[in-house]
């Protein structure tokens, strides 16, 4: 089965600041590998991407290093609200954090929020960790100040049902779901432990979840938000949130396809044509990925490229498996073996 290379709109790589968790090498390799061929490359890093100097130093790192094609996000702040829009051309889109989650990146004060609304370029994305009521309040932003949002991770039923109602009034509202929200809920936290099941938005009730499935044309993307901590980390006194992704997310979904809870071209239209539309990127040329649909394998970390080591999927019985990548007519990925080089991968906001 072929189908185009996925967009990832959603992906932490850690590097600047924290390559022992992830760098552009291994997060970009972990992407071809899940049959993603573009990611947007998250700003919480260390230090955060949030001006013309720490930009630098991420695009440096991704230059020489990415294997994939990419765009990497710039980070909303207090003291950034007049030089951001300088740089807007040449990011993934504008990353605003609302509610407490890994990193210092949190916006309190309304009136910043109000502030990048009013500058930052319109027809550029800006895409907002807003959770239960701060979700309300940004999507209220959009509506005053009359522009497109889209809004990360939703995993709630109040949150969704906002959302519905938000675009059925015409609101340039858009959204995305992980599929550890579509997989997972609050009754997996005893099994998977506490430190490993950390990750914001929380793992919700089966109830959030069942009203993700029955409000699936309200999704605009499946995005993983792979956030990859050490299995040290995750297990330690104070564990950070976030589960990796980019290898589970194709396999969790096409499976989900098979058992006929969505239809490929569900998934077709939320991994690739919505986040293309919604973020303006460019077409990949001769670029495309082939499946094996019937392959039943089981999901295992240590087969993986991710540095993080582990996955709450971890001995999950899957169906459809990527057997190969081709990116820009270039064979990137052949039966478990990266075979595009670091520094393949290009800027997509600069081709
Ligand atoms: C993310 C991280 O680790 O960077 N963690 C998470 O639990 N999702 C931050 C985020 O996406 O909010
Ligand atoms: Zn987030
Ligand atoms: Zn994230």
């Amino acid at each position: 089965m072929i189908l185009p290379g996925l967009i990832d709109s959603h992906v932490h790589l850690r590097e600047p600041g924290a390559t022992h968790k992830e760098d552009w090498d291994s997060g970009t390799a972990a992407a071809l590998a899940g049959g993603f061929t573009a990611l947007l490359a998250m700003p919480n890093t260390q230090p955060a991407v949030t001006d013309a100097e720490t930009l630098a130093v991420a695009l440096t790192a991704a230059r020489k290093k990415a294997r994939c094609d990419y765009a990497q996000y710039l980070g909303a702040g207090a003291d950034n609200i007049a030089t951001l829009p300088g740089l807007a051309s040449a990011a993934a889109g504008l990353k605003m954090y609302l509610d407490q989650t890994y990193g210092p990146l949190r916006l309190d004060d309304m009136t910043v929020w109000m502030e990048h609304f009013a500058r930052w370029p319109r027809h550029l994305p800006i895409v907002a960790h807003a959770e239960g009521r701060t979700l309300a309040a940004v999507i209220l932003l959009a509506a005053l100040y009359d522009r497109s949002l889209h809004i990360a991770h939703v995993s709630r039923r109040e949150e969704i049902l906002l959302i519905r109602r938000a675009k059925e009034r015409g609101l340039k509202v858009t959204c995305e779901v992980a599929p550890h929200h579509l997989f997972l809920t609050s009754e997996d936290i005893p099994i998977l432990g506490a430190g490993r099941s950390e990750v914001r938005p929380r793992l919700a009730t089966p109830g959030d979840c069942a009203a993700l499935w029955e409000n699936l044309e309200v999704i605009d993307c499946f995005a993983s938000d792979h956030a990859p901590h050490t299995l040290q980390e995750k297990d330690s006194s104070n564990p950070p949130p976030g589960f990796p992704g980019l290898e589970t997310a194709l396999p969790l979904l096409l499976t989900a396809v098979k058992e006929s809870r969505l239809t490929l071209e569900d998934l077709i239209l939320r991994m690739y044509t919505n986040p293309q539309r919604i973020f303006a990127l460019p077409s990949q040329p001769d670029t495309w990925i082939e499946v094996d649909e019937e392959a039943t394998w089981e999901i295992c970390a240590a087969e993986m490229y991710t540095r993080s080591a582990w996955t709450p999927f971890e001995g999950w019985k899957v169906r459809g498996r990527v057997r190969r990548v081709v990116l820009r007519g270039q064979e990137a990925y052949r039966d478990g073996q990266v075979l595009a080089p670091p520094g393949y991968g290009k800027n997509l906001r600069m081709i």
